[in-house]
C-alpha cells in the first residue's frame, strides 16, 4: 500500500508518519526533510533561496542521501559524507524552506525523486503535495491539521529539548507566514487532496492518531 500523508507546519505528520510506517514495517520518507536539506545546501554556500538561478545550482550540486535510523525510524540526512539531520531543524532553514521549496526547477526535482522512491510501495510519505502531486494513486490519504496555537506550541517544545528557546507568539507568526507561502504557491501547493480523509489532531494524542491511520489502513486494506 502507498500511504500519503499531507498538512500544515507542526500538524505532527513526521511523528505519526514514522509510527504508522514502523507499525506496519513499511519504508517511512521524510519529503520535508528533502526540501530542508537542499535549504541548508543553499544557506551554507551562502547562495539567494529566493533566486532561482542560485537554487538550480545547488540543486545540480546536491548530494542527498536519507538513511531510516532502525532504533526511532528518522529520516537522517546526509550531504555526501555529513550529516546534516539536526542542521536541517534550525530556526534559520525552516524560515527560508518555503522560499526555496516553492521553484518550479525544485518541486520538479524533488517530485521526481519522490516518486522513484514510492514506486514498490508500501511506503509512508508525508509532505505537503503527496497525495495531490507525489502519489495521486496513494491506497490512503490522511490530512492532518491542528490549531495554530497549538501547532506552535508542539514546535516550541521540539525546540527546547534542543535547547533552542522561541517565544509562542514568534513562533505563531512565523507558522502562519510558512502556512500562507506553502499553501499560495503556484506550483503544488498545500492543499487536502479530494479524496485524502482529515484529522484534526488539536486535542489528540500522538497515540490516538496512530491508532486512527492504522485504523483506516487496515479498513482499506479489506477493501481492496
Ligand atoms: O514538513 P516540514 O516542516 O519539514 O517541511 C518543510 C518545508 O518544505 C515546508 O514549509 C514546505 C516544504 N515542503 C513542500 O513544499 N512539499 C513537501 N512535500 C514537503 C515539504
Amino acid at each position: 500500500m502507498k500511504i500519503a500523508i499531507d498538512g500544515p507546519a507542526g500538524a505532527g505528520k513526521s511523528t505519526i508518519a514514522r509510527k504508522v510506517a514502523a507499525g506496519l514495517g513499511y519504508l517511512y520518507i521524510d519529503t520535508g526533510a528533502m526540501y530542508r536539506a537542499l535549504t541548508y545546501h543553499v544557506l551554507a554556500q551562502g547562495l539567494d533561496p529566493l533566486d532561482e538561478e542560485q537554487v538550480k545550482s545547488a540543486l545540480d550540486t546536491l548530494n542527498l542521501r536519507l538513511e531510516t535510523a532502525s532504533s526511532e525510524g528518522i529520516n537522517r540526512v546526509f550531504l555526501g559524507a555529513q550529516e546534516i539531520t539536526e542542521q536541517i531543524r534550525e530556526p534559520q532553514v525552516s524560515q527560508n524552506v518555503s522560499a526555496v521549496s516553492s521553484h518550479l526547477s525544485v518541486r520538479k526535482a524533488m517530485v521526481g525523486l519522490q516518486k522513484g522512491l514510492a514506486k514498490n510501495g508500501n511506503v509512508v510519505m508525508d509532505g505537503r503535495d503527496i497525495g495531490t502531486a507525489v502519489m495521486p494513486d496513494a491506497d490512503l490519504k490522511i490530512y492532518l491539521n491542528a490549531s495554530v496555537e497549538e501547532r506552535a506550541k508542539r514546535r516550541q517544545k521540539e525546540l527546547l529539548a534542543r535547547g533552542v528557546n522561541v517565544s509562542l507568539k514568534e513562533l505563531i507568526e512565523q507558522i502562519s507566514h510558512r502556512d500562507f507561502l506553502d499553501s499560495t504557491r503556484k506550483i503544488s501547493p498545500l492543499c487536502k487532496a479530494d479524496d485524502a480523509i482529515e484529522i484534526d489532531t488539536t486535542h489528540l494524542t500522538v497515540d490516538q492518531v496512530v491508532e486512527l491511520v492504522l485504523t483506516l489502513v487496515s479498513r482499506r486494506e479489506k477493501s481492496v
